[in-house]
């Protein structure tokens, strides 16, 4: 996946998740041209947190097909985001009962979460079994042109060599699930809780405004070379996920022997969860972990990463896989966003209060409307 541009830097992707968020800009500005659309873009209300879905879904689609779907196809990727949430809520990241009981999905398939999984998971799979097959039609094994025919030559070539592989189809459309998941929920999911945030807690909004117009002008797109010199809205992003990170527990692990963990004897094949709220509020380290305070990241009016002590994504060997992407996919989007809007509560009215969190695999909020107003426009 790194030579199609994940996990590092790349230009053409890069490009395509601004183009992409481009495109919801001028959904906005001029106007849904379908049913799907309008349920993303009501006049000047957009809906949170599917407005960011299409540039982070078209992204992974790049990077594991060299794909992107066009607007008139759009809405398949708010269903993707819809049953990935739906899949989030209904589980949490230690798996609940049905983790420890599996047989409650046979008779209390709604209750236990079963039936909600299952629904969820299955738009991604049917997703991805179409463009799988419509894919393994042109494959051709003298020419990859993406991460999928890599994984299509790799699994033929093994199955002629030994009769058998442990690649086969229905793990490539589980790899692809497992990918999107994130990005059909997790990094838009963190957006909506900075938009939020940035509605409930008043100054930030300028701030940010302030510095894309001192760094990027209005005359062009923000890039992720902007991201050096935009610590304010660097230090947004990290802020948020560090006094909420949606991933509070990380994912279980399993001890592979005895261990002993701060001084605690752990046997091997114990679960081990990380608390990440536990790291993000320690007022050792930060002082004041209660406040959302992006300036505690910059030092002289730079970005100080050392300041930076959360664990968002996670760490050591098993640290998520698509942090480098989430990172600079949510700063290109958000940025591109912040660049074009002013935004704010429907009724025009200050948030009084932060909604409450449901949680999931991941923690999301509510889906809201809100309010966004064209910055050339006030401008003008
Ligand atoms: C705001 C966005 C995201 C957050 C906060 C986040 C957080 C996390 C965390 C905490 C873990 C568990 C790490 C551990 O067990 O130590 C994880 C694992 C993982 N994440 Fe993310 N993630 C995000 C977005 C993404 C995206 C966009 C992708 C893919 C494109 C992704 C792919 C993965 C994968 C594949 C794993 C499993 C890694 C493994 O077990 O080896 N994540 N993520």
């Amino acid at each position: 996946m790194r030579d199609y541009g994940f996990g590092r830097r790349d230009e053409s992707l890069e490009s395509i998740i601004t183009a992409e968020m481009k495109e919801m800009v001028d959904i906005r500005i001029n106007g849904p041209k379908n049913s799907a659309e309008q349920e993303i873009v009501n006049g000047e209300l957009v809906y949170m947190p599917h407005f960011f879905d299409v540039p982070f879904l078209n992204g992974i689609l790049y990077v594991l097909a060299q794909c992107t779907l066009p607007r008139s196809e759009y809405h398949r990727l708010w269903t993707i985001s819809k049953g990935g949430i739906k899949f989030q809520r209904n589980s949490d990241d230690m798996g609940r009962a049905l983790s420890l009981t599996p047989w409650l999905k046979d008779l209390f398939p709604k209750w236990s979460g079963f039936k909600g999984l299952r629904e969820g998971n299955q738009v991604f799979i049917d997703f991805y079994r179409d463009l799988v097959q419509e894919i393994m039609l042109t494959q051709d094994d003298a020419h990859d042109r993406h991460f999928l025919d890599m994984y299509i030559r790799k699994m033929k070539q093994e199955m002629q060599e030994n009769g058998r592989s442990t690649f086969s189809v229905d793990q490539l459309l589980l790899v692809c699930t497992d990918y999107t998941f994130p990005t059909a929920t997790a990094v838009q999911m963190t957006l909506t809780m900075l938009v939020e945030r940035i509605l409930y807690q008043p100054g930030l909004q300028e701030r940010i405004h302030e510095e894309i117009d001192r760094v990027v002008g209005r005359d062009r797109l923000p890039t992720i070379d902007d991201r050096n010199n935009m610590p304010f809205l660097e230090g947004c992003l990290r802020e948020m996920m560090r006094i909420e990170p949606i991933v509070p527990l990380g994912l279980p692990h399993r001890a592979l022997k005895n261990v002993q963990i701060g001084g605690y004897d752990v046997p091997e094949n114990t679960m081990i969860c990380i608390n990440y709220i536990h790291l993000h509020m320690d007022k050792d380290i930060w002082g004041d972990p209660e406040n959302f305070r992006p300036d505690r990241y910059i030092v002289d009016g730079k970005l100080c990463v050392a300041k930076d002590k959360s664990l968002p994504f996670g760490a050591g060997k098993r640290l998520c896989a698509g942090e480098t992407y989430a990172r600079n996919s949510m700063f290109l989007v958000f940025a591109t966003f912040m660049q074009a809007f002013r935004v704010s509560t429907v009724d025009g009215k200050p948030l009084k209060k932060l909604a409450p969190r449901i949680q999931g695999i991941i923690t999301t909020l509510p889906e809201f409307w809100i309010r966004v107003t064209p910055r050339n426009e006030i401008a003008n």
